[in-house]
């Protein structure tokens, strides 16, 4: 197949920042996406849904002429987050969820949740207004190694957590491991998870061999490649518990490229080509559309969009860097590197 027409994608979990980083983050995924979910770690962190409205409209004032973008909001949970908020969410126009960061799992977590049974009021407001929880799904611990962080929070938190609220909607995001996909597979209907381009693509090897890429650095880590495998097998086995989240993460390449280099792979301006290529590694090109257009709007009860996008496969070279912030550069994932699907 060498053209694919799909209903427009959405993409249910992606960083836009704020300020001037909103003039390169909310084009390049404004182009890509109708819609996405807008995650709120900022600094200081978007806590509410008056913030997330105000944040909303900071993004909308950098939508292109012309284009139909339409930002869904998530508030960040802390240990403070009051039960009534989650009325507000459920009543809400644009805001849709609240996002979980283990405090300390990942970029501008600091404010995350130190302890989930300390939130459990919130989290049996959600339960009952069915209010999804979205979740980094990595403990946190010094003593847990980074490869297996996201298996113990399935096994430790996550998995208690459904226990205690059966009827949860959960979406564990970006995940990583075969563990992970296995877990939602074995849930009900109202546990989901995202899957980034960087975690279809590349494994470890693809970080750590030949010298350290930093650029290919995210959290959740790469993992190995088995895991890349189930991954793949999962995301295009037109299962509807996992929809597309790019998950992209820009820093800026000073950021990146350091001693202590930052987390996340900026992928806005050729994701769904990236999953185009996944799909297409492992022949299930076909799977596509399930994946990016309809699985994610299920889940959150929004309705299918309706307007179409053209694939064609013709090698496009990612770009070497882009503009980003005030004269500085921001490295795209895969930069420099020929895909062999390109949007119309
Ligand atoms: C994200 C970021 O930079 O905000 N980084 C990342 O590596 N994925 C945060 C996150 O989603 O973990
Ligand atoms: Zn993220």
């Amino acid at each position: 197949m060498n053209t694919i027409t799909l209903l427009q994608p959405d993409d249910w979990h992606a960083h836009l920042r704020d300020g001037l980083a909103l003039k390169r983050t909310v084009p390049d995924l404004a182009q890509q996406f109708s819609r996405a979910i807008c995650m709120p770690n900022l600094v200081p962190p978007v806590k509410t849904v008056d913030e997330a409205n105000a944040y909303r409209e900071r993004i909308m004032a950098h939508v292109p002429e012309g284009v139909d973008f339409d930002p869904r909001m998530v508030i960040y949970f802390t240990d403070n987050t009051a039960p009534d908020e989650v009325r507000k969410i459920a009543d809400s126009e644009y805001v849709n969820a609240i996002k979980l960061y283990p405090a300390g799992a990942t970029t501008n977590s600091d404010s995350g949740v130190s302890d989930i049974r300390k939130v459990y009021a919130v989290i049996e407001q959600m339960e009952k207004h069915q209010v999804p929880l979205l979740l980094h799904g990595e403990v946190t611990h010094n003593h847990i190694d980074i490869f297996d962080r996201e298996k113990r929070f399935v096994d430790d938190i996550l998995s208690p957590l459904l226990q205690q609220f059966p009827e949860l909607k959960v979406v564990l995001e970006h995940i990583t491991t075969s563990d992970a996909a296995h877990f939602v597979l074995e849930q009900d209907r109202n546990v989901a998870a995202t899957i980034t381009p960087q975690h279809l693509l590349f494994n470890r090897n693809d970080l750590l061999v030949g010298g350290v890429k930093p650029h290919f650095y995210c959290l959740p880590i790469l993992k190995r490649q088995t895991h890349q495998q189930t991954l793949l097998e999962v995301a295009t086995s037109g299962n509807p518990k996992f929809f597309l989240g790019t998950d992209s993460a820009p820093h800026s390449k000073n950021a990146k490229e350091n001693a202590c280099g930052c987390a996340g792979c900026y992928s806005a301006p050729t994701a769904i080509e990236l999953y185009a290529q996944a799909f297409d590694q492992v022949s299930r090109i076909e799977r596509l559309e399930g994946f990016a257009s309809h699985f994610g709007a299920d889940f959150y009860g929004l309705p299918r969009n309706t307007k179409t996008i053209t694939l064609v496969k013709e090698d496009q070279v990612i770009p070497e860097s882009l503009d980003y912030l005030d004269g500085e550069k921001i490295i795209p994932l895969y930069a420099g590197n020929t895909i062999q699907w390109r949007k119309m």
